[in-house]
């Protein structure tokens, strides 16, 4: 388990603590997180936009600002090149998904639990439309990895 995973599994018992400590709650594990890259980019870390989606997380514009304008250090939330450098850069880009999720952040599928298909959803399809179908090749690639990396690691998602 990676100290982060610690962290993110502390605050969400500890919200109130992490709260006044000035973590932030991250609700996404790193296993969610590789899948969701998986199955949207390949983990493909060549910087890159693509119909306005960039990095591994293929991160939108709208998603960014109404994740708090997260920066790259040394970036003006302001600057032209915020949102690009931000979502370009895989830890600005999850942490930008973290925070995404603390606001939007649901069960989709109804099975009483918020977890990673709940997280793949949204991302994918919107917070307002995350009961829909996901395409495809996206569930599928999505599935398998979590399926795979669940095997690996004997961990929760
Ligand atoms: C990664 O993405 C870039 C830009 O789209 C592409 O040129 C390159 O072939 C990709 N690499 C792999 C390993 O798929």
């Amino acid at each position: 388990m990676t100290a982060s995973t610690l962290l993110g599994l502390g605050c969400a018992l500890l919200v109130i603590y992490c709260g006044a400590a000035g973590a932030v709650e991250k609700p996404i594990t790193e296993i969610c997180l590789t899948c969701m890259c998986e199955a949207l980019s390949g983990c493909n870390a060549t910087a890159v936009c693509v119909n306005g989606a960039c990095g591994i997380f293929r991160i939108t514009w709208d998603q960014w600002v109404d994740s708090g304008r997260l920066t790259v250090e040394g970036d003006s939330p302001m600057s032209d090149t915020a949102f690009t450098n931000c979502a370009n850069d895989p830890i600005c880009g999850a942490d930008t998904l973290q925070s995404y999720m603390v606001r939007y952040g649901q069960d989709c599928n109804g099975d009483q639990q918020e977890d990673c298909f709940d997280y793949g959803a949204i991302h994918y399809m919107g917070p307002f439309n995350c009961q829909a179908d996901m395409p495809y090749t996206y569930e599928s690639i999505f599935k398998k990895c979590l399926k795979r990396q669940q095997q690996q690691w004997k961990q929760q998602i």
